[in-house]
């Protein structure tokens, strides 16, 4: 350290100027990021505040497909900004205002640049409102070739959004990364005859003067944008209170008896991970089934499944994730092994102990393939076979090496220490490392990121 009683009378003005304008010049009014750094998404999310509330007010017209919203969020600057973005793919946007006040704002792609009257000071907790419209276009996600992200429309009859991994900046403006989670108010106006199933718990159904419905569902706990759903449509609700955890399911008027009952398995499979894993962390689940929806996915408290009888091993897949991907949710893409990867290995875990399959046979057949390392993807691979079947096996070979009750205390552990909360893959590790007592640095290395395959455990 410099020790300024013994400088000269110059040298210490000099460094005491130095270290005001260093001061200065770093509380100086900055626009905030363009995006949070995620090497594989570097324009998704944004820099300079963090989210605790989004309070969404929807009007839905089926005709046309058309919403008109008002969002509401609120959030503290984590620096002193000038402006800050937000997310939000196509719409018009009619207004912004942040704390009472009309804002500017201008659009450049999918980035929203808000410009408030009055610069927010770091620390500061402010509302920005955004009344917006329009017909929402669909995202194209180089992460999933396969599927159309955001709000779109189902066989004409079923609408609503889902989002993995960019899709919900196409129907609300948000900071659109994993890294900010929030909780969620959504107030969905439907006309009469339809209903709006979401994310969290439905709290209220009001009616309207003009034949439409407003149905208001809370998320109280914190939530991923890409993890939000609303589905609207001619949905019938079926209620499981028979189990550890209440289940609703909305299932299309009229939908097939056989796929109905295809999900009368939930409860047996959330008592199995229950112990296995620990508490269920949310206050409700179920599933929602969306005819012409091409997969399934682990929307927080409501998976989406299309119109097919369910695998059991899907509906063991999906709901893992409740645990692992939406109450402990990946900090940045690249570690979506911890999301898929857990996931697909209670997928064999279940064949292997309720279905009495060779389970984990069946992993490593699939990995004969020799799969490249999971823990170091590009965009394309997000959703590829290394991050799921790698992803598990890796999940496997640490508990071949550290045995069954160790490994499933890390599990435990690891959901205990991080539920509600972002990871990495070095949290996993930290934990594994704890509960075990070992050194796992080059276990974890060999499997996660060395492109050799490792032969064993
Ligand atoms: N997380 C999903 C799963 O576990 C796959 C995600 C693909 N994204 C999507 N929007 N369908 O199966
Ligand atoms: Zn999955």
């Amino acid at each position: 350290m410099r020790d300024f009683q013994a400088s000269p009378k110059p040298l210490r003005i000099l460094a005491a100027l130095i270290v005001l304008l260093t001061v200065f010049i770093a509380s100086a009014q900055q626009p905030g990021a363009d995006g949070v750094g995620d090497r594989l998404y570097p324009q998704l999310g944004n820099g300079g505040y963090d989210v605790e509330h989004y309070d969404i007010s929807l009007r839905f017209t089926p005709e046309e497909n058309h919403i008109s919203a008002r969002t509401v969020i609120e959030a503290t600057a984590t620096e002193d900004l000038r402006s800050f973005n937000l997310d939000l793919y196509g719409l018009t946007v009619e207004r912004v205002n942040v704390n009472g006040a009309i804002a500017s704002f201008e659009r450049d792609d999918s980035e929203f640049i808000i410009t408030p009257a009055t610069s927010l000071a770091a620390g500061a907790s402010f509302a920005v409102a955004v009344d917006y419209a329009g017909v929402p276009s669909p995202i194209a996600d180089p992460g999933v070739s396969f599927v159309k992200l955001g709000w779109q429309a189902w066989e004409d009859a079923y609408f609503g959004a889902v989002s993995e991994p960019s899709g919900a900046m196409n129907w609300f403006p948000s900071n659109n990364h994993p890294s900010d989670k929030a909780s969620y108010t959504m107030r969905i106006t439907v006309p009469d005859g339809l209903t709006a199933a979401a994310n969290g718990v439905l709290t209220e159904v009001t009616a309207n003067q003009d034949a439409t419905r407003t149905i208001i569902w809370e998320m109280s706990d914190p939530m991923a944008s890409y993890l939000t759903i609303v589905a609207v449509g001619d949905f019938v609700e079926f209620r499981d209170d028979s189990g550890p955890v209440p289940i609703r399911n909305y299932f299309p008027a009229g939908l097939d008896a056989d796929i109905v009952s295809g999900f009368d398995v939930t409860q047996e499979i959330m008592s199995w991970l229950i112990d296995l894993i620990g508490p269920y962390p949310f206050s409700e689940y179920g599933v929602v089934v969306l005819p012409g929806f091409p997969a399934a996915l682990e929307t927080q408290t409501l998976s989406a499944f299309g119109a097919e009888e369910p695998d059991p091993i899907v509906i063991v897949h999906e709901l893992v994730h409740q645990w692992f991907g939406n109450s402990v949710s990946p900090a940045r893409w690249q570690d979506i092994w911890l999301n898929e990867g857990f996931a697909t290995f209670f997928m064999a875990l279940y064949l292997e102990e309720i279905e009495d399959h060779q389970g984990m046979e069946l992993l490593l057949s699939v990995a004969q393939a020799d799969l490249p390392p999971p823990g170091d993807i590009e965009v394309s691979e997000l959703f590829g076979p290394s991050v799921y079947f790698r992803g598990a096996l890796t999940l496997n070979a640490l508990r071949a090496r550290v045995g069954d009750d160790t490994f499933f205390n890390i599990l435990r552990e690891y959901y205990q220490r991080h539920a509600h909360s972002v990871v990495t893959t070095e949290d996993l590790i930290a934990v594994a490392e704890d509960v075990s007592g070992r050194d796992l640095g080059e276990f974890f290395d060999a499997w996660l990121y060395r492109e050799e395959m490792p032969d064993g455990p």
